[in-house]
């Protein structure tokens, strides 16, 4: 089973398909063949140090060209190797991980207790949707991109369908295509207006004025790159529901949530980040003749890192089937501990320039989110483990009484 072409049982099994395929092999590296070409994946903590590896992988051949076109864009950061990689990316790591992440924390909380407020005594909302336009309005506002309320709810709807359709092919997938041409227009747009003023201190300025080696890269790129700043913060609405689901599900976290402190909101971000599912796996191909635990991973192999599996592997994890903030409580992870936005050094690699963003706002909303008195009516919180991304089925239905906060 493991040398047949396993495209379609990555699309049939989604989050479970390398951890089964592992398993089966018994652990350690397990060979495959995904998209038509020799792969190897990989788990835990020494197989994320080897994937971050300085030269071991390259990404722009690896990356698929779909997932290219829906969820990241051309010639984005993601797609960049080497010294082209080491010029764009400290666009995004000065931009998202100084003042600014608390600014657009506050700004969050705020969108949503306004939205909050038109939820009261109302018919039930969908927490989901209702977050991911909290987020558009709220990371617009922050990187001063002028929009008005229409355009914001459709940033919303179609960030939600750029990281909704990258992983199959089908309505979903073309919708997402769809989505990110109207997207990259629009921001084009809108970047080669400011690029005729002078520049401010917004990220919005910051993106259009970016140059890779003295002159600004194209504006379709900068659109590209903008969107890499709103798409993933919007998204933050996943881990959002996630976290209502873990509220619901374990309302004893709910409690501590909201007589906790921010110690204890931190471990439980932390902790809806490992639990709960979204990106599957991370892919690269080895640039030259690799060897990892006694495994030979010759030049141009994809080798795929497990992170589903990295999070619910009880090698790594006591008990990793077990919801509980508690085993992040006074101890920060470690660069390749906790990977579901990557691993290693942001700065350097790959790894998520946005994770301190990730978790200030998972921590402000969850934290508001608990101090809400509200109730869930009956509805269906399954959350599909072959479906990629991954979502409580009916994407938390949540009703707000009168006269509560
Ligand atoms: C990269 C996950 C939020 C911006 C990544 C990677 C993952 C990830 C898995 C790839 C790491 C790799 O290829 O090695 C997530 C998740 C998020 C999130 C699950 C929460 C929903 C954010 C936010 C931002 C952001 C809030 C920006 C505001 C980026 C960028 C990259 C990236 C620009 C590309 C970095 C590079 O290729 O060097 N993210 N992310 N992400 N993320 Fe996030």
């Amino acid at each position: 089973m493991a040398d047949l072409d396993q495209t379609l049982a990555v699309a049939l099994k989604g989050y479970a398909w390398l951890p089964d395929l592992r398993r089966r092999a018994g652990g350690g590296p397990v060979r495959t063949r995904v998209m038509g070409q020799p792969a190897v994946g990989i788990c835990g903590t020494a197989a994320a140090r080897f994937f971050y590896g300085t030269g071991n992988l390259e990404r722009h051949t690896a990356l698929p060209s779909l997932v290219v076109h829906t969820l990241f864009g051309a010639g984005g950061v993601q797609t960049l190797d080497g010294d082209a990689h080491r010029r764009r990316k400290p666009l995004f790591t000065s931009l998202l991980t100084g003042d600014g992440v608390d600014r657009l924390a506050k700004i969050a909380g705020e969108e949503f207790d306004a939205a909050a407020d038109t939820w009261r005594e109302g018919p039930p909302v969908r927490l989901f949707d209702e977050t991911a336009r909290i987020l558009a309005r709220a990371v617009s506002r922050w990187a001063g991109v002028p929009l008005e309320d229409r355009e914001i709810l459709a940033l919303a709807r179609d960030c939600v369908a750029m990281v909704d359709g990258f992983a199959t092919v089908g309505p979903r997938t073309a919708r997402a295509l769809v989505a990110r041409r109207l997207q990259e227009r629009r921001l084009s747009k809108i970047i080669a207006g400011v690029r005729a003023k002078p520049r401010t201190t917004s990220a919005l300025s910051a993106v259009a004025h970016h140059s890779d080696d003295g002159s600004p890269v194209d504006p379709r790129t900068a659109a590209v790159e903008l969107l890499n700043i709103l798409r993933p913060t919007i998204a933050v609405a996943w881990y959002v529901a996630f976290a209502a689901h873990a509220m619901d599900m374990w309302p004893r976290h709910q409690s501590r949530m909201r007589a906790g402190d921010d110690d204890y909101t931190l471990a439980f971000t932390h902790e809806v980040r490992r639990f709960y599912p979204f990106a599957p796996f991370l892919g690269g191909r080895a640039t030259r003749d690799l060897f990892f635990q006694g495994e030979p991973i010759p030049a141009g192999t994809l080798v795929l890192l497990d992170v589903y599996g990295h999070h619910h592997d009880p090698e790594l994890w006591i008990d990793p089937y077990r919801f509980d903030p508690d085993r992040f409580l006074g101890r920060e992870p470690g660069e390749f501990d906790l990977i579901p936005q990557g691993g290693g050094d942001p700065r350097t690699g790959h790894r998520c320039p946005g994770e301190k963003i990730t978790i200030a706002l998972l921590g402000t909303l969850s934290r508001r989110l608990a101090e809400l008195d509200h109730y869930l009516p009956p509805q269906d919180t399954g959350i599909t483990l072959s479906r990629i991304p991954a979502l409580p089925r009916d994407r938390i239905r949540l009703v707000v009484p009168e006269h509560h906060r």
